[in-house]
């Protein structure tokens, strides 16, 4: 028997979610929570989806309920309704621990991905590993088993890496447009640029990153060039501090 899919919140990345699970041959059913009931309907009506008549209903007809409410409204949403010991409830809130949910009985994972789980292309980290979520996160992309929670936290913070991206694409596309590319022409030159740079990461297993690196970047060359300015400016250094920073931010004492 197939699971039944709960979505609890509706925001940003519960949409995400919605559109992932909703794609292609391997759609699934959903049960939508029905907190902005606006949204929550529009989501229904594009892909199909049920809308819960309360946060009850909506885990009352879920095996699996994803969690996608901010972090700061998770714990008490989930202490406030009632859970089955059969279900698992996966939790997409950053940085709440899965000790802050322990006042329900159902099984609790945590997970992160990113906002490209609407295409299917982002991995999806989680622990502890779950046959059961496994099967229904892996629509979204490769499902990749945490060893802790602290690697857990780590992976999380590459979700924000990936934010991070389109901060680097803006600045492609604002000095090509400067240089007199059309807009659509430098939104699909950075596009590509992004997406043509992962594949190739993926494909050619046997190099590493550095390695990659160094073949386009040729002695006197024009990647050389550029990349010189970026090391000057510890631009390419400042990378793992910002990253440092998003995790100090994940474990803030704050965080339930
Ligand atoms: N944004 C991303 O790309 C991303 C990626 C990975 C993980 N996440 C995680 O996803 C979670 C949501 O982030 P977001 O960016 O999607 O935030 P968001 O857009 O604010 O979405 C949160 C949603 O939760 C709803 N909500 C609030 N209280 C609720 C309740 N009692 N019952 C049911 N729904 C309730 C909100 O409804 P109202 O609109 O009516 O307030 C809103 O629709 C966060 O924990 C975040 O860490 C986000």
């Amino acid at each position: 028997m197939s699971e039944r899919i709960g979505i609890l919140g509706v925001g940003h990345f519960g949409g995400y979610l919605v559109e992932g699970l909703s794609r292609g041959a391997r759609s699934v059913p959903l049960v939508l929570s029905p907190r902005n009931a606006g949204r929550a309907a529009a989501l229904a009506a594009r892909h199909g989806c049920a809308v819960a008549a309360s946060n009850q209903d909506a885990v009352d007809r879920a095996d699996v309920m994803l969690l996608a409410t901010r972090p700061d409204d998770a714990a008490v949403i989930v202490a406030s309704l009632r859970w089955r010991k059969d279900q698992v409830l996966v939790s997409f809130c950053g940085g709440v621990s899965r000790a802050a949910f322990s006042a329900a009985p159902a099984t609790v994972v945590r997970a992160m991905a990113s906002a490209a789980v609407a295409a299917g292309e982002s991995t999806v980290v989680v622990w502890p590993e779950d046959a059961r979520v496994r099967s229904v996160l892996e629509r979204l992309g490769p499902v990749l088993a945490m060893a802790d929670e602290e690697t857990l936290e780590s992976g999380t913070v590459m979700y924000g890496y990936y934010a991070m991206l389109f901060g680097v694409m803006a600045e492609g596309e604002s000095w090509a447009e400067k240089h007199g590319i059309a807009p659509d022409a430098a939104r699909e030159i950075v596009g590509l640029a992004f997406r043509g740079a992962g594949l190739m990461r993926l494909r050619d297993k046997d190099l590493s990153t550095e390695d990659i690196l160094r073949s386009l970047a040729t002695p006197g060359g024009l990647t050389e060039r550029g990349l010189a300015v970026l090391e000057k400016d510890g631009a390419l250094k400042s990378w793992g501090r910002a990253l440092d920073a998003v995790l100090r931010r994940i474990k803030s004492p704050k965080r339930p």
